[in-house]
């Protein structure tokens, strides 16, 4: 293959992954915080404070900013008898999440790709979060402005500014995260 060939295949894969980064970078810009995945430690620790909370009966879960699915699909196949629901705003996450999820056929997870502050979010029962102190202050004034009641939220890294959680486990690592647990979040 001579320099003009390898031109001509490799520029469209170029002009893609450039899409893509910009696409990332401004929905970063938008939300103030990149599509990056929760741990493997957080994973397993938030799917353990919930596999203990959890009731038998179907719950509607909701990851707000599900990213590219680092801990929503593990949730789906998780819970497969809880409806389990995605926001995101970022496209290409969105997109990579959403092709993972029709691979693995997981028919109890929709994944939306929407702003979770314009949701409505009255029907969620268990919401978990990993977003940063910015949107946890708009998380906190939608849920005391839409008056919800929501039995359990899970946030990995930053607490909700005014209300006390029951618990916060500290992960085992560098950092000692933190993850917040609130149960029966009233407003
Ligand atoms: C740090 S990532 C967490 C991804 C995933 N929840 C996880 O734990 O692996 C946060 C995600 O939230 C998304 N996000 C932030 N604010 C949002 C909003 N208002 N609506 C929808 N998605 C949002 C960002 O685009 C980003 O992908």
């Amino acid at each position: 293959m001579n320099t003009a060939h390898a031109a001509w295949y490799t520029l469209p894969l170029f002009i893609l992954c450039l899409l893509v980064l910009i696409s990332i970078l401004l929905s970063t810009l938008k939300t103030g915080i990149s599509p990056m995945p929760s741990s493997g430690k957080a994973r397993r620790e938030i799917l353990q404070q919930l596999f203990d909370r959890l009731p038998d009966s179907k719950q509607t879960m909701v990851d707000l900013g599900s990213g590219w699915g680092h801990l929503v699909i593990p949730l789906a196949r998780r819970f497969p008898q809880h409806e389990v629901i995605g926001y995101e705003l970022s496209w290409f996450p969105w997109l990579a999440n959403l092709t993972v999820k029709y691979l693995l056929r997981l028919d109890n997870l929709t994944l939306y790709r929407r702003d979770f502050l314009r949701s409505d979010l009255a029907t969620a029962s268990v919401m978990v979060c990993y977003l940063v102190p910015q949107s946890m202050h708009a998380l906190e004034q939608k849920l005391k402005a839409d008056e919800l009641e929501v039995p359990l939220l899970l946030s990995h890294y930053f607490a909700l500014p005014s209300f006390k959680s029951q618990t916060v486990v500290y992960l085992d690592d560098w950092y000692r995260t933190p993850v917040y647990v609130y149960e029966r979040l009233t407003t």
